[in-house]
């Protein structure tokens, strides 16, 4: 089967590696894609909005199933666009929601309303749109601090405001409501309750019927060590989470995942492909922070490696309804991710400087992102330029691997964060083991 795969990040490579693996896949196309996963596929330029060109691709290239790596194109309507093109019925797949089940991360206040109506764990909240900016403050007054602030749309991880005292929460409400550089995504804020507890990310695959959980795992999204600084993509992560072990993973599936599978259901909404669950351990019991409707980008590239099971062939199981045949065998061991960043990253960065070492990884796999050829030579092209995935017996020896094969690799401005999963050790290594330690507020 021809495969084309949307996007260009350290995901997409870890899911081009992937897919590659598969004795199911003829031909992998890549747009835009980078220069790691030429190795797996042919990287094409494609313009997600010209559907002539796009439909074209398919047509020509024999594509049958289409891969939707982030979350932009599926809330824009991608996958609607793709199913309601006379040229293309019945012939692709496309593994990513349409845009009426996208909005479970395109509109945080859909999800939560969503969340509300089926009775799964979440943070309490109010919406208030731009006309309603004396409401929003009147609210904030009646509340405790840590006020909890979020544009309602999509805004690249900059649209929450965790603000310690009142007037800085005032601040963000006039920010957003205002008419910030956050555009329409915050015409309507949320400000929600509080949660304190330790966060991880869970991950299922759905045919909108059946669904099966993929590794858990955390990631690391400030720049700074010891969670500090601006937040970020993601600059590192660690599969699995050692606080997720079964009892908790089990309120996950009963609580979270059957509800949202069922939920969309029942509201009609068609769902096929990845939900990434945005949750918070608040002492034993999983909330839902947020959902994503996509893998996570590092999260990916510690998940994809520890899965054992063909990708293509549960792909396969979302195309023909029977996921529920399939079958998810995960590797035990665990997975530690390091992503390298240019200096500057999450603002301003330099671009062009040669990347060196490479060849000298064995021990890990490398991911691509921010990467360009320059004529023969590989360069960094963005902020977090490429990420660093090793295996280990435990987290400990994950970690270890990771951060020796990162230390092979250099290129000018090289930043990455040292600390990656050390809190997962210290809770582990806590008197009795990883869910007590976990309890004592390691965050
Ligand atoms: P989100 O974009 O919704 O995932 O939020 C970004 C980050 O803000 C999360 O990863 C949490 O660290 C934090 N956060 C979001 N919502 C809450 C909440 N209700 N209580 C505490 N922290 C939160
Ligand atoms: N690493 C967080 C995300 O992909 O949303």
């Amino acid at each position: 089967m021809n495969v084309l795969l949307i996007g260009g990040g350290g995901r997409e490579h870890a899911l081009a590696w992937k897919l590659a693996q598969s004795s199911m896949l003829d031909e992998l196309y890549v747009a835009p894609g980078n220069p790691g996963t030429v190795r797996h596929g042919r990287n094409v330029k494609l313009d997600l909005n010209d559907q002539r060109a796009l439909r074209q691709l398919i047509i020509d290239k024999r594509i049958r199933m289409v891969v939707v790596g982030p979350e932009g194109p599926l809330v824009d309507g991608l996958h609607d666009r793709i199913a309601a093109d006379a040229q293309l019925k019945g012939l692709v797949t496309v593994i990513g929601p349409t845009a009426s089940g996208a909005r479970l991360e395109g509109s945080k206040e859909f999800a939560k309303e969503f969340m509300f109506r089926h009775n799964i764990p979440t943070a309490q909240f109010r919406a208030f749109g731009k006309d309603q900016l004396p409401e929003a403050i009147a609210h904030i007054g009646r509340m405790e601090g840590p006020y909890v602030i979020k544009a309602d749309g999509l805004a690249q991880g900059k649209g929450v405001v965790i603000a310690t005292d009142r007037k800085e929460a005032e601040k963000a409400l006039n920010e957003m409501l205002g008419g910030s550089s956050l555009g329409a995504a915050a015409d309507r804020v949320l400000i929600e309750q509080h949660l304190v507890g330790v966060e991880l990310s869970a991950f299922l695959i759905t045919d909108g019927e059946a669904f099966k959980m993929l590794p858990s795992a955390k990631d690391y999204k400030r720049i700074g060590d010891g969670d500090t600084g601006p937040n970020t993509g993601g600059m590192g992560a660690i599969s699995p989470v050692p606080f997720a072990e079964k009892e908790f993973m089990g309120k996950v599936h009963d609580r979270i995942a059957v509800p949202t599978i069922r939920g969309l259901r029942s509201e009609g909404i068609p769902f096929q492909g990845f939900i990434f669950m945005g949750l918070m351990n608040v002492g034993g019991d999983p909330y839902v922070i947020e959902y994503n409707v996509r893998l996570g980008d590092p999260e990916a590239q510690a998940i994809l490696p520890r899965l054992r099971s063909d990708l293509m062939d549960l792909f396969e199981g979302i195309a023909t309804g029977t996921l529920s045949e399939r079958h998810v065998d995960v590797d035990d061991r665990s997975c530690a991710t390091v992503v390298l960043a240019s200096e500057g990253y999450p603002g301003k960065y330099a671009t062009g400087k040669p990347i060196v070492g490479l060849e000298m990884v064995r021990a890990a796999h490398v991911f691509q992102s921010g990467t360009a050829l320059d004529k023969d030579e590989l360069v960094t092209a963005g902020g977090r330029v490429l990420s660093v995935t090793a295996f280990g017996k435990d987290i400990e020896h994950a970690i270890i691997n990771a951060y020796a094969s990162a230390s092979l690799i250099e290129f000018e401005g090289k930043r990455q964060r040292m600390d990656i999963g050390r809190d997962l050790l210290q809770a582990t290594a806590g008197k009795g083991g990883g869910a007590a330690g976990m309890k004592l507020g390691v965050k």
